[in-house]
């Protein structure tokens, strides 16, 4: 007789097995609902270190109550081929899906470094697929908004860099915490001929369905909101930057009572750190920085419960119902990452998470 594993509540950390009674299979992942069924999109590791690159592509499940998933195969699958732009061993991370009903197309973005390159290229990977479930089939890479200024700069800054400035960035050694100061005003504009830099990212689309990609840049010690193109395939080049030398990674966005947030967290590689939570009226507007959205008691709260963000999900049928999820990463055998999906609550309007064993969906409100 076949063994039918249905689960009936979420345990954030532990095992979680699919259809075929597998630990799912996509890390730094996106949820998409299109007619009635979710599709969970995610990084597909394999055994040890070399998880950490993409031997295999973007794995894509399926599932209409997001306890069972029914593993959908491979929808992005990496080239054989070593000169392609996403040849196995490349590094292709936090793969996200939005649906655009304008081309009734799926397309997907990913965080994409070229083989053998390291952390070096930091581009955007774009995708597209006739069916949720794939395959996609690669479009192209780029570096956002090459020729275009951020709109939220003044003009003094929308110039080339002159030479002493070029010598000045060359001496900085920027990373997390940077030595000896992060220059706020130089990668952007070193970068915008060929474009900028763009790691850790997520999609989101808006009510009157303009989309949004939102990436670390300019060496991660910046975000960038870059809007996207009606076929979601370029960006449109009005893009705005956000809280200059903060290094918010892991970007996940929410939008509630006409609010927009960006939970994010710090730049620590795979160690999970505090995360925060930053909030503006408007997408395009002034964003602030809140505090760490996580409480409770215990040192969870400081290491966002031993995760990283990768998205916020929106329940369906339910009202103000969000689940976050993150990533409990497991560099040393990627295969076994674990995923901490938590409900979130509201605190006087901003979404906060605390912690559970186990919860299921009846935490929420039916919808009216
Ligand atoms: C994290 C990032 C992950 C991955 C990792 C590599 O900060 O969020 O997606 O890039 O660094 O060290």
């Amino acid at each position: 007789m076949e063994l039918k594993i249905v689960m009936k509540s979420f345990k954030p950390g532990e095992l979680w097995l699919d259809d075929n009674g597998v630990h799912l299979n996509a890390h730094g992942g996106g949820i998409l609902f299109h007619q009635g069924k979710y599709f969970w999109y995610g990084e597909h590791k394999i055994e040890g270190q070399a998880g950490n690159k993409a031997m295999v592509g973007v794995h894509v499940y399926s599932s209409k109550n997001l306890y069972d998933w029914k593993d959908e195969g491979i929808a992005l699958e990496v080239s054989e081929n070593q000169t392609n732009e996403i040849a196995k061993g490349c590094i292709l991370e936090r793969p996200k899906v939005v649906f655009c009903e304008k081309t009734n197309k799926f397309v997907m973005w990913f965080h994409l470094e070229y083989r053998e390159t390291g952390y070096q290229t930091a581009r955007s990977g774009i995708a597209v697929s006739d069916s949720p479930t794939g395959s996609f089939e690669f479009v192209r890479s780029l570096r956002p908004n090459a020729g275009f200024y951020p709109q939220n700069v003044s003009d003094d800054w929308k110039k080339p860099l002159t030479e002493k400035e070029t010598e000045d960035l060359k001496t900085l050694n920027i990373g997390g915490g940077s030595v000896p100061y992060y220059p706020k005003n130089l990668i952007f504009r070193r970068d915008f001929t060929e474009g900028q830099m763009a790691r850790d990212m997520t999609l989101f689309v808006d009510d009157d369905r303009t989309a949004y990609h939102i990436y670390s840049s300019e060496s991660n010690g910046t975000l960038h909101i870059a809007e996207l193109t009606e076929d979601y395939l370029f960006h449109s080049g009005r893009f705005i930057r956000i809280m200059p030398g903060r290094y918010n990674e892991a970007p996940a966005m929410m939008k509630h009572n006409g609010r927009y947030f960006i939970f994010a967290s710090d730049c620590t590689g795979w160690a999970p750190n505090t995360m925060r939570l930053l909030v503006s009226d408007s997408i395009f507007g002034e964003w602030e920085e809140v505090g760490n959205p996580c409480q409770g008691t215990g040192s969870q709260v400081a290491n966002s419960f031993e995760s990283q963000p990768t998205f916020i999900l929106p329940v369906q049928g339910k009202t103000d119902a969000f689940i976050y999820l993150g990533d409990r990463w497991r560099p040393n055998h990627a295969i076994d990452g674990r995923y901490i999906w938590l409900p979130i609550q509201f605190r006087h309007g901003f979404p906060i998470i605390e912690w559970f064993d186990e919860w299921d969906l009846s935490f929420f409100k039916v919808g009216s």
